[in-house]
């Protein structure tokens, strides 16, 4: 194994343990959304463009550039949501918005 797919795996937990987090910050059944959801949002979406552009570069993986595109636009509403809504006094009823988008992203990641 190179140095690049070592680099790369750890790049992929770093980009699980984001949405993670995010998932952990937000509360759907409480509508609850704390600090630090935005931010975490924000990294799954860029942990996940570098793993691209590593994974285009160093020649790593075939994309499916459909998928990669879908989830790129899903990542992106939820983290443009994430940080309008992060200012906003809780209950906040986005919360579900923002769990769904991300639950929405690992099945499509996972399944597809
Ligand atoms: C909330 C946002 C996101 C979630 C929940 C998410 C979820 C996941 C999950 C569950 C995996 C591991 C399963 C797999 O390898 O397919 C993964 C890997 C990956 N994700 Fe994401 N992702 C998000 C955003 C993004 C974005 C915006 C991009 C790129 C534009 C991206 C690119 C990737 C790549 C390249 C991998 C590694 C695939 C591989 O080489 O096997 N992700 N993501």
């Amino acid at each position: 194994m190179g140095i690049m797919e070592i680099l790369y795996t750890v790049l992929i937990a770093v980009h699980i343990v984001c949405w993670i987090g995010a998932l952990v910050l937000i509360n759907p059944i409480s509508q609850e959304i704390r600090k630090g959801a935005s931010h975490a949002i924000a990294a799954a979406l860029l942990t996940g463009l570098i793993l691209v552009g590593i994974g285009e570069a160093a020649d790593l993986r075939d994309y499916n550039h459909i998928k990669i595109g879908i989830k790129l636009v899903v990542a992106l509403v939820a983290t443009v949501v994430a940080f309008i809504v992060a200012k906003k006094d809780n209950p906040n009823p986005q919360a579900r918005t923002l769990f769904g988008l991300v639950s929405a992203n690992i099945l499509l990641a996972i399944l597809w």
